[in-house]
């Protein structure tokens, strides 16, 4: 049966880096709504040029927008099998609206895991932050740096570093985080579809958490 995750934490969480590893363990697909914003920027598609400033000050992008993007994603072939979300959803409405986009599908989210960080750690993560220009992969120059500095292992691409990680659009992201995506925690948690994940520990600690979570689910 399909399952559908919903990754949450902070901007710098670690939902990334997490959400590629746990789809390939789990043979579902990676849906990140920041990944396919990001994409549609780098293509300079109409899309891209209207989210990119927003995305640049650290804002939201207004719920339809989102919405729509991610339904004709989630609604692509290889969302059948299940998926891990990644920034998706983030505000009360795109949670709606991803319970009916599930319930179209013959799904629902089965599991909210709650990656949790001291906000203290995230300016650290964010500065030290290198993205592969083709592949998305995330690296950190200290706690997971690429062989070659500069240079993605995976497909040799450029690594570079985002542009909303500057320190003060950083601040705003968390500001953003905490005023419409917070509340998103107690709804879940009503739900019991809730779990916390300790986000502090090493990567491969956190990974063998999530996977013990979901493997109480499917
Ligand atoms: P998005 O791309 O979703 O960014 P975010 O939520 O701010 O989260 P990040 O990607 O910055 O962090 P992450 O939790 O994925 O951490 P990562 O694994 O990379 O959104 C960007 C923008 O798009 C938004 O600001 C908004 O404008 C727009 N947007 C997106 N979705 C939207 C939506 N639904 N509605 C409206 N607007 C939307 O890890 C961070 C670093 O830490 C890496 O270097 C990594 O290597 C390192 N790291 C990870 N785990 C660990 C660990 N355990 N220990 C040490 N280092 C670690
Ligand atoms: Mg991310």
């Amino acid at each position: 049966m399909a399952i559908y995750l919903v990754l949450i934490g902070l901007p710098g969480a670690g939902k990334g880096t997490q959400a590629v590893i746990l789809s390939k363990e789990r043979g579902l697909t990676h849906v990140s709504s920041g990944d396919l914003f990001r994409d549609n920027i780098k293509r300079q598609t109409e899309l891209g040029k209207q989210v990119e400033a927003i995305l640049k000050s650290g804002a939201l992008v207004p719920d339809d927008v989102t919405i729509a993007m991610v339904r004709d994603r989630l609604m692509q072939p290889d969302c059948q099998k299940g998926a891990v979300l990644d920034g998706f959803p983030r505000t009360p409405a795109q949670a709606e609206a991803l319970n009916k986009m599930l319930g179209e599908l013959g799904g629902r989210v089965n599991l909210v895991p709650y990656v949790k960080v001291r906000d203290d750690v995230l300016v650290e993560r964010l500065s030290g932050r290198w993205t592969c220009q083709t592949c998305q992969t995330v690296y950190h120059e200290k706690f997971n740096p690429p062989k070659v500095a500069g240079v993605c292992d995976k497909d040799g691409g450029e690594l570079t570093q985002r542009p909303d990680d500057k320190a003060e659009t950083v601040k705003t992201r968390i500001a953003e985080y905490m005023k419409n995506t917070a509340p998103l925690i107690e709804h879940y948690r009503t739900q019991g579809l809730l779990v916390e994940i300790n986000g502090e520990q090493e990567i491969e600690k956190v990974t063998a958490e999530l996977l013990a979570a979901v493997a109480k689910v499917s």
